[in-house]
């Protein structure tokens, strides 16, 4: 099988986690922890990182840290993964979600400033799948009506904005090392910040809000969440971070391979190399199935998976999630381009430990399938 993700784990990562086990700190207590966060807030040129279990666990934080109020309206993009609206919703805010650019299958700031009322009080950024958002016009918009910005840059670590770091834009900002991203710790996440209090609040809230004083510890002055990494995780992310513009440069040429070894696939369109404000990283290669392909994206899937190709649909829609059947935000949505990316999207096998030969067995078997 060729595998959806397959990470690239060529660096110090065994010695790391072998000092870890020599020196018995395996808990968040270790020292990889800080050394993971003060390398992160380096690569994104942030002043603080604060580092968590995973993504979703990053967003809880970053959302709650903010103190917005219950019935605020947050705006994001109805096409990104549960995660993001999951943080909002749990912490009673409102969703609103806007529409992608089919292209880029990014947000885009004409569609969040037609969202903007009296309510909006946040907005989320959500990077996706290896391009950027254009992130100017909306930053712009935020500061016109001083909104919080909570930037989403899990899948796009390595990636910039107009040469500044994905990462670096916002109030704060949120990563996730899972497997299939640049940097992965196995499982983990990181909120990063330039405001003290912020990156303090986000301490405090992954750490169940035990109180700073050790004569208080476990006397809570609110509810917090166990969402510390460990320094077993924390170890991986210091070796795979080292080597950062290896994965990076890996993910490109996996991409400007498919880009040549796809080029003439019928029925299909291929992703934007880059735009006039970021080169693709190609976090996954992506491909949407044109209007005239009888074939579906799970007729697709199937038949790849029965040639031993591994491949991921597109993201479901926020407002047509079951789990919010019925709730008004999701009601009278006009999100076409989310919802066409969703039936005519796949992402095919595009870790950065992928050989050139999956590849080129990837793009025959693709050519059997679609011609
Ligand atoms: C854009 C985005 N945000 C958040 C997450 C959540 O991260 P995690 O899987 O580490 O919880 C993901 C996961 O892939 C993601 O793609």
């Amino acid at each position: 099988m060729i595998s959806v993700s397959t990470p690239y784990l060529a660096g110090n990562e065994k010695q790391y986690l072998a000092e870890c086990i020599d020196s018995g700190w395996v808990s968040s207590d270790g020292p990889f922890v800080t050394r993971f966060e003060q390398a992160m807030a380096a690569t994104v040129q942030r002043q603080y990182g604060v580092a968590c279990a995973n993504g979703t666990a990053a967003l809880d934080l970053a959302v709650r840290a903010l103190d917005l109020q219950p019935g605020d309206e947050v705006i994001l993009p109805a096409f990104t993964i549960i995660s993001c609206v999951r943080a909002l919703v749990l912490q009673g805010l409102r969703p609103v979600l806007v529409d992608s650019c089919p292209r880029t299958f990014n947000m885009q700031a004409a569609d969040v400033a037609a969202k903007i009322t009296t309510k909006t009080k946040a907005i989320l950024l959500v990077h996706l799948y290896g391009l950027c958002v254009d992130l100017d016009p909306i930053l712009a918009l935020a500061q016109r009506y001083q909104l919080k910005v909570i930037e989403d840059a899990a899948e796009v670590l390595g990636q910039h904005y107009r040469g500044a770091p994905c990462g670096s834009f916002g109030d704060i900002s949120v990563f996730s090392f899972y497997a299939n991203k640049q940097v992965t710790t196995g499982e983990g996440g990181m909120v990063l910040t330039n405001d003290p209090q912020l990156a303090e609040r986000c301490r405090s809230l992954r750490n169940l809000a035990f109180s700073p004083d050790p004569a208080r510890r476990f006397i809570h002055e609110e509810l917090g969440w166990n969402y510390r990494m460990t320094n077993l995780q924390a170890a991986l992310g210091v070796a795979q971070l080292e080597n950062l513009s290896t994965v990076v440069a890996l993910k490109r040429q996996m991409g400007a391979r498919y880009q040549q070894l796809l080029a003439d696939l019928p029925g299909v369109t291929l992703p934007l190399t880059g735009t006039d404000y970021c080169q693709n990283i190609y976090w996954v290669f992506t491909l949407t199935l044109q209007d005239e392909v009888k074939l579906s994206v799970p007729e697709l899937m199937a038949a790849l998976a029965k040639r031993g190709i591994g491949s991921r649909p597109f993201f479901y829609p926020l407002h047509l999630q079951p789990v919010f059947a019925g709730l008004d935000w999701t009601r009278e949505q006009q999100l076409p381009h989310a919802e066409w990316l969703y039936t005519r999207g796949l992402y095919l096998p595009s870790g950065a430990g992928i050989t050139a030969a999956e590849q080129q067995q990837v793009a025959t078997v693709l050519a059997e399938l679609l011609r």
